[in-house]
Formats: structure tokens, C-alpha cells, sequence
């Protein structure tokens, strides 16, 4: 477009004086004709294009019975039970975004195209600010409210920060990355409400065309209270796109795609009955009869009343698993059932509770599920090890799954050492960030801060320390780098300070340390030192990551192993300042160095004395399991060459757990074992691993060697 010369003077003039364009401009200066566009702060069309590789922490699968074994030989472990060959599900911790590029450009991409690709995706991000990362537990027998850690805190902060402007870049970013994952024939299904529902539909006509739209399901769940100036807001929208027009998959008669008549359809059509009693219709289309049975129902339109929120979060719902916002299963057997076959992959990158992933699996789909909450990653196993053995009851099939890490080389994303970091690629706000940053732990730590090397930033009575990165966990090369760095100086003591670590981390990395002669020990950073009174005060305690203590009972050629220890340190808030703030008259739970107490005041204003709720160790525990022969399977990743495109396969050096026995609670089933079955096993010297996961979702373990067969 020619601007006409007093314009371009305008323009320019108020360009000079740093001065901001009238909107006019917007549609004169831009050749893109776009005639409704959703503008926010910070729009762009850029995705990011990082691929890290996926390295398998666990491997979940329930032993087959031996009949399906027999039937299926070249499939399954004789021996286990276990499944051999084949597609593996996916849970994956950690932020989608890379998850996503990930997927969509590293190594699993070929395994995904080769399973048929993905067919299906499913999100329900979170669009009520900040409620997932807030969850009530129960330790023992008393309620407990887990505030989000800091991670999670700087996840919320970089998803709500500007409001629905950083909500917007979040997910259009994840969007335009999962539209690339599809396949040409798969559609996406976005959960959402009021809130956001009118922005997210602008973007999703701009990411996959508004020809691709397909539908806006109103899920109308009713229940809860009336306000008084307005309806009550009782839906949640679910916007369908597909995203070509290859997609023709339609299961449109499937039981649960249809709903009954209504009476009055019912009382004027249905008139006619079959020798089965049965009441139908006869319909003339184009010259030809067709019979439709009343009992088969109809299709349900895009409006569905039929499921209630309540058959989820209800405490008395057998699917509840207490995450506050998981969605029904009818729900997603829907989304399901609509547009997939059996064997296709389904995912959902939000997963929370895990409702996509179990749903799946009931219906014999694949799955990939990711979330960046530990919790919500460890609610999702147990509940896909409850559908692993509900299945192998009702003698169904099932698949084994596999959770993955994505964290091990993610290091160099972030500014987490100065010193290793090319100084051009840092500018000087984000280097005094993150000086200000190391000032503030080391403070904190009661620690003296050090320069001059590539991992340790202070120094505290004999041992110098390490500091993790601020909005990531500490992962396993970065405790690498910090030991090597160990070893070249000759130092023999170092503490690694973090405020979440890569799962699986411990206890190898101390043991691999102590083997060079280093004595590595990991502590949590409090979220107090945030808080600068805690600091002053002394009260923001750094702990000492889980400790668990096991005993193995021999039988024969069998092993069982009994917990008969476990401690935490965790510390939530500070207990002091919670005294004093509390109201005449009022109680609060706390936890105090692994303590859960109850503090409050009497009708005066007097403190009572303490109250320690938890009673026995094993409160803590949410969950346990075992792997009998922890080093026979070892973890391999799978690294493109972002040169040559080549693929190699390199072992990390790190084993995989195999989930081969494992107790734990669930809402509806509060007991625990603490001593496991007997394990047959050949004799010789086995590693036995045994994982413990708190009810905070973080995870420990401890490996002892056994030997088998041995004279005792
Ligand atoms: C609304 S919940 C999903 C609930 C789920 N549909 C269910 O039935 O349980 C949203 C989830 O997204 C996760 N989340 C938020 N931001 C994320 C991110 N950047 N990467 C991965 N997960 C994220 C949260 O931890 C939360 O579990």
C-alpha cells in the first residue's frame, strides 16, 4: 500500500519522539489482510525449537497371567510376566513446551509416526489461576493443605504474570507446537471456560483455519450454588478442531455417543415393536427403509448435560482421586471413543490427574500424558497402575508404560553458572539476577559467597557449596559438573543446595560421588528465603533430602523387603510467624522438620502448646515399590545429531527402575503394606532398588546388594 507523504511524515515523526502509533496504522502498514485477529501483549508466532531427549526413569507394567503369555510369546518376558516389544505409554515429567519440541523434532517423532501418529490430543490447561498447584492431603488421619513450591510458583507466575496476556503466550505457544504434532487425519479437543473460551477459539481458528473447526461442546455439569445477580456458571467449553481435511473418523454409533429420546420423540415415532419387544421406527431416505431402535438412543448434539462434575471430585466417587481439578472419565470416553480407533495414540499434555491416560488405556488406545507437577506425574501413576490391575481382572489387555524425565541436559537453558555461559549470550540484567540470586541463597545458607569457579558459589565450615538452578530442577549433569569440578580441586566436600531434584537422582549420585572420594550431600532450599524476616530470623531451614531404612527377609531363593524407617525434613512456612498471626480462637496445620503440628490460640490470645499430629513414620509415605534385579535394565537414550539427523543410542550410565511390586494409598484406600511379598529369584548377587514416594509426590531411593541362594 502507497502511504500518502503526510502520513508517512506522521508516522515517522512519531516514530523519532519513541512515541506509540495510532491503531489506524495496525491495518494500513501490515500487507496481511486478516480481518479478525486476536492481538495481545507479546503475540508471536515463533515456537521454540530446543529437543532434549527423554530419559526413562521407571517401567510400569503388571505380570501377565501365564495363559495370555502363551498366547503371545514373542511379546512378553516368559520369566516377568512383563511386556518385551512393542509400544510403550509415555508419562512424562515436565513443561509441556519442551516436551512438546521435544516430540515433535527428537528421536520418539519416528516411533510416533510409526505407531500411526497422533490421533488425538486433549488439553485442559489451567485456567483458573493457580489451582492445581494448591492440594489438600491427608497425613495420618488429618487434613493438610500443600502449598505450591517454587517451581510451581514460578510455572504460575510465568503462565499468570501479565494476566491473560502471558496465559495467551503460554498456550498459543503449545498450540502451534502440538498442531505440528498431529497427524493430517487427528483432531485436538481443547477443554476451557468462560474465563479464556473467547480468545482460545480466536486462536485456534488462527492456528489450524476456522475451516478446520469442527465443534464447541458445552459440557454442562450443573450442581453447586445460585448467585444473585447473574445465572450460575455451570459449563465448561471443549472447542474441536481437526487438523486437515483428511480427518473422517466419525464413531457416531457408539453406545457412548448417544443418548436416549425424549419421551415425547419417544411417544410419536417409536409406536412400532419387534418380535423382541423392542420399539423402532422405519424411516424412508432416498427410496430406501431404514429401521432405528428407541433403545439405541441418538446422537448427542454438541450440548452434553449428561455428565456430571460430581461423578468426579466427589470424596465418594470411586474416580476421585482428590486432584482438584480432574474431569470425569465419561468425559473423556467421549472425547475418545469420537474420533480414535483402538491401538491409535491419544495425548493430553496437561494430564493433572491422569484422566486422558487412564481412559485411554481402558479403551485399549495408546497414550502420551505429560504435566510439570511431581504430584500430579505420581497421581497419575498410581491411578494407571489401578487401571493396569482392574484390566488384568477383567482379563482385558493392557500396555506397559514408562515414566520419563525430561530435565538431564537441560542445563544450559538457563542461567544457572556464570562462568559456563558465553557472557555474550547473558546481558547484564540477567547476570546481576542471577548474583543477586547466589547473594540471596548463600545468605540465607549462612554461607560465605566464593568466585573463581564453574560450579561452587560459597563456602560454609569446611565444605564448599553449590547452587542449583532457580526455576529448574537440579539435574544429574549438574551434580556431575559440581563433582568433577570436586575431583580437578581437590575439594572432598561439597553441598548441592536445589529447590527440586531430577527423579531418580538420589541415592546414586551420593554413592557415585563417595566412590571418588567426595562427600555430596543434596538439601532443599527453603522458599523462606524469599522472605526476608524468615531470613533474619534464622528460620529459613535448609533439609536434608528423605531418608529411607529397609530390611530384606530370606526364604529359600526368595527375597521380601520390609520398610522399617523413613524420615523427612520437610518444613512448610514458618512456624513462629503463623502463631502470630493467627486469630483468637484459631488453629492452622503446619509442618515443622518433618512434623506435622497443629498450633493455635485460645479465646484470650494465649498459644497452646504444640500439637504433633503425625504420629508414625509411615505417614508420610503415599507410595512404594521395588525392583528385585534393579541392573538389568539399562537406560538407553536415543540423541539426533542436529547435523547429520543421525539417531545414536548411548547408555547414560543409569538403570531403570522396573515397578515390580508396589504398595500404596489411595483416597478411597488409606492402608499401606510395609513388607512386601517374597520375590523368587536365580541365586547370585542381586542390586535390589526400592523407590518411596511422600505424599507431597517426591521421591527417594535406596539400593542394597543382596545375594541370593546363600547359606544364612
Ligand atoms: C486443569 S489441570 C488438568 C486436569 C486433568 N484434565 C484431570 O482430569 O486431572 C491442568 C494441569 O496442567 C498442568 N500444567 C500447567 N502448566 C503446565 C506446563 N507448562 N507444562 C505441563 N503441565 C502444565 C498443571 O500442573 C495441572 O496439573
Amino acid at each position: 500500500m502507497k502511504l500518502p507523504d503526510n502520513e508517512i511524515r506522521d508516522i515517522t515523526k512519531l516514530l523519532e519522539e519513541g512515541k506509540p502509533l495510532p491503531d489506524k496504522y495496525r491495518f494500513m502498514l501490515f500487507g496481511d489482510d486478516r480481518e479478525i485477529e486476536l492481538v495481545w501483549n507479546g503475540k508471536s508466532q515463533e515456537v521454540t525449537n530446543v529437543v532434549l531427549p527423554f530419559q526413562t526413569i521407571e517401567h510400569v507394567d503388571e505380570p501377565r497371567a501365564e495363559e495370555k503369555l502363551l498366547m503371545q510369546p514373542d511379546l512378553f518376558d516368559l520369566a516377568s510376566g512383563r511386556q518385551l516389544k512393542g509400544w510403550t505409554n509415555k508419562l512424562i515429567w515436565g513443561d509441556n513446551k519442551f516436551v512438546l519440541s521435544s516430540l515433535k523434532s527428537g528421536p520418539l517423532r519416528e516411533e510416533i509416526e510409526a505407531n500411526g501418529g497422533i490421533k488425538l490430543i486433549y488439553i485442559d490447561p489451567p485456567f483458573d489461576v493457580g489451582a492445581d498447584f494448591t492440594l489438600e492431603l491427608k497425613v495420618g488421619g488429618e487434613e493438610l493443605t500443600k502449598a505450591p513450591n517454587v517451581l510451581e510458583e514460578i510455572a504460575y507466575r510465568d503462565t499468570w504474570a501479565k494476566g491473560s496476556d502471558s496465559f495467551l503466550c503460554m498456550l498459543s505457544e503449545r498450540l502451534r507446537l502440538a498442531s505440528n504434532l498431529l497427524s493430517k487425519d487427528g483432531t485436538i479437543f481443547i477443554h476451557c471456560d468462560y474465563r479464556q473460551s473467547s480468545a482460545i477459539k480466536l486462536i485456534l481458528d488462527e492456528v489450524f483455519g476456522p475451516q478446520n473447526f469442527l465443534n464447541e461442546i458445552i459440557w454442562g455439569y450443573g450442581a453447586g450454588g445460585n448467585p444473585s445477580l447473574h445465572f450460575p456458571r455451570k459449563h465448561d467449553s471443549i472447542f474441536w478442531y481437526r487438523k486437515s481435511e483428511q480427518f473422517s473418523l466419525f464413531n457416531s454409533k457408539e453406545s457412548i455417543m448417544r443418548v436416549p429420546y425424549d419421551e415425547s420423540t419417544l411417544t410419536t415415532h417409536y409406536k412400532k415393536t419387534d418380535e423382541n419387544g423392542r420399539k423402532f421406527r422405519v424411516q424412508n431416505v432416498n427410496g430406501k427403509e431404514y429401521r432405528t431402535y428407541a433403545d439405541e438412543g441418538k446422537l448427542v448434539t454438541d450440548v452434553w448435560t449428561d455428565i456430571g462434575a460430581q461423578n468426579a471430585t466427589s470424596p465418594i466417587s470411586n474416580e476421585s482421586t482428590g486432584y482438584p481439578t480432574q474431569k470425569p472419565e465419561m468425559l473423556l470416553r467421549r472425547v475418545i471413543t469420537s474420533s480414535t480407533r483402538p491401538g491409535d495414540i491419544v495425548c493430553d499434555f496437561f494430564c493433572g490427574s491422569g484422566t486422558t491416560a487412564a481412559v485411554a488405556e481402558k479403551l485399549g488406545r495408546k497414550w502420551i500424558t505429560s504435566d510439570l507437577g511431581k504430584f500430579a506425574i505420581h497421581t497419575t501413576r498410581k491411578r494407571l497402575i489401578g487401571v493396569q490391575r482392574e484390566l488384568k481382572t477383567q482379563d482385558k489387555e493392557f500396555r506397559a508404560f514408562e515414566i520419563l524425565n525430561l530435565g538431564k541436559y537441560e542445563r544450559q537453558l538457563f542461567v544457572t553458572g556464570i562462568d559456563e555461559i558465553d557472557a555474550k549470550t547473558l546481558n547484564q540484567k540477567e547476570l546481576n539476577k542471577e548474583q543477586a540470586f547466589i547473594r540471596l541463597i548463600s545468605t540465607a545458607y549462612k554461607a560465605e559467597p566464593i568466585s573463581g569457579f564453574r560450579t561452587f558459589r560459597a563456602k560454609k565450615a569446611g565444605r564448599v557449596v553449590a547452587i542449583g538452578p532457580v526455576d529448574m530442577p537440579v539435574s544429574r549433569l549438574f551434580a556431575e559438573q559440581v563433582v568433577d569440578e570436586c575431583i580437578e580441586k581437590g575439594v572432598t566436600k561439597v553441598d548441592l543446595l536445589g529447590f527440586e531434584f531430577e527423579m531418580g537422582l538420589f541415592p546414586s549420585i551420593q554413592d557415585e560421588a563417595a566412590s571418588k572420594g567426595v562427600d555430596l550431600v543434596l538439601k532443599h532450599i527453603p522458599k523462606e528465603v524469599f522472605d526476608k524476616r524468615a531470613v533474619e530470623k534464622g528460620e529459613a531451614r535448609f533439609h536434608d533430602v528423605a531418608y529411607i531404612e529397609i530390611r530384606p527377609h530370606f526364604k529359600g531363593n526368595s527375597v521380601a523387603i520390609e520398610l522399617t524407617n523413613y524420615s523427612v525434613f520437610y518444613t512448610q512456612g514458618v512456624t513462629s510467624f503463623a502463631e502470630d498471626n493467627l486469630k483468637n480462637g484459631g488453629s492452622q496445620i503446619v509442618v515443622e522438620n518433618g512434623q506435622v503440628i497443629k498450633i493455635s490460640k485460645d479465646k484470650n490470645g494465649f498459644v497452646n502448646p504444640r500439637e504433633v499430629l503425625t504420629k508414625n513414620w509411615h505417614d508420610w509415605i503415599d507410595y512404594w515399590s521395588i525392583d528385585f534385579d534393579f541392573t538389568n535394565r539399562k537406560e538407553i537414550i536415543r540423541v539426533k545429531d542436529a547435523k547429520t539427523n543421525e539417531v545414536k543410542e548411548t547408555w547414560t550410565g543409569d538403570f531403570i527402575f522396573e515397578n515390580e511390586w508396589q504398595s500404596f494409598r489411595t483416597r478411597q484406600d488409606r492402608t499401606l503394606e510395609l513388607k512386601s511379598i517374597f520375590n523368587e529369584m536365580p541365586p547370585g548377587k542381586r542390586k535390589i532398588a526400592v523407590k518411596v514416594v511422600d505424599i507431597f509426590g517426591n521421591d527417594t531411593m535406596k539400593v542394597i546388594t543382596v545375594t541370593i541362594g546363600e547359606k544364612r
